[in-house]
């Protein structure tokens, strides 16, 4: 592919979150870079569409239709994964949802499902992924945090404690599997222009008035982009990083240098 350095070249990669955002700039880069994808998300059609356009480029890319709570879905989207690649060297775990919500009125309901989407998933991926992953000899996992898993905001204390939890399960898989050669990151971007931030926008009455607040909270004066965040994902799933473990990988324009 043009303009390609290979810098996954011959890995396997499984991408959850692969419809949108993140997870998608993150496939269309790997694949760019000589990876084989599967790509799996919850959202059937953006999903296959995301791949089309890989493949249609050059890619070697599959879709699952996958939701990452369903404990069952993981084992068989790693034997498929396993059957159709061969093994896996690379798990970019960035399916996820976001949302305001007041604590003094939450729900137990709200509370659970984004705890259960944002972190549970990610220990059935890691549960189930892990294994394939030693008998390949090692690997590298790429959980998608947030800079809301090291510093709190008002009105998400849900999604705050569900990304504080991806980074110390991050950490503590980390020194239990580095005798094993798997590597294990979390990613903490910022406010990144995606559907996910311009969904909770949207759904919010002084959206826009938000969106100024939040720009001038990361210090270059802007929300960051999808690729820039991407770029992260590649250097930890690459050889580059091969010395990096348990790290918070913080892309976030600034915002928690204040
Ligand atoms: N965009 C940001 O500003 C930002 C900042 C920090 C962290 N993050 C994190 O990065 C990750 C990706 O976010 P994004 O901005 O790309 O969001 P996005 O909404 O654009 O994409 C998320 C994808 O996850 C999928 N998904 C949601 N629930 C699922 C489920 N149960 N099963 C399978 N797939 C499911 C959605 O269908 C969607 O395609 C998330 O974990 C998010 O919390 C995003």
């Amino acid at each position: 592919m043009a303009n390609s350095k290979g810098r996954v070249a011959g890995k396997v990669a499984l991408i959850t979150g692969g419809a949108s955002g993140l997870g998608a700039e993150s496939a269309r880069l790997l694949a760019a870079e000589g990876a084989s994808i599967m790509l799996t998300d919850r959202a059937a059609e953006a999903g296959q569409a995301v791949a089309d356009e890989i493949a249609a480029a050059g890619g070697k890319v599959h879709f699952l239709t996958q939701d990452v709570v369903d404990e069952a879905r993981w084992i068989e989207v790693v034997a498929e994964t396993k059957k159709r690649f061969g093994r896996l060297d690379i798990l970019v775990n960035s399916a996820g949802i976001g949302g305001f919500s007041e604590l003094m009125t939450m729900g137990l309901a709200d509370w659970r499902n984004m705890i259960a989407v944002n972190l549970d998933s990610i220990f059935l991926s890691m549960r189930y992924s892990g294994p394939v992953m030693a008998e390949g000899g090692g690997g590298s996992i790429i959980n998608l945090s947030s800079i809301l898993g090291k510093v709190g905001t008002p009105g998400a204390s849900h999604y705050c404690a569900s990304k504080g939890g991806v980074l110390m399960l991050t950490k503590a898989a980390a020194l239990e599997w580095a005798p094993l050669k798997i590597r294990v990151n979390s990613v903490h971007p910022g406010y990144i222009e995606t559907a996910m931030v311009q969904n909770a926008l949207r759904e919010i009455p002084n959206g826009n008035e938000m969106r100024d607040q939040l720009i001038t909270k990361h210090a270059l004066g802007r929300l960051g982009m999808a690729h820039e965040i991407a770029e992260g994902v590649l250097f930890l799933a690459s050889d580059a990083s091969s010395f990096m473990t348990g790290a918070e990988l913080v892309i976030d324009g600034g915002y928690t240098a204040a």
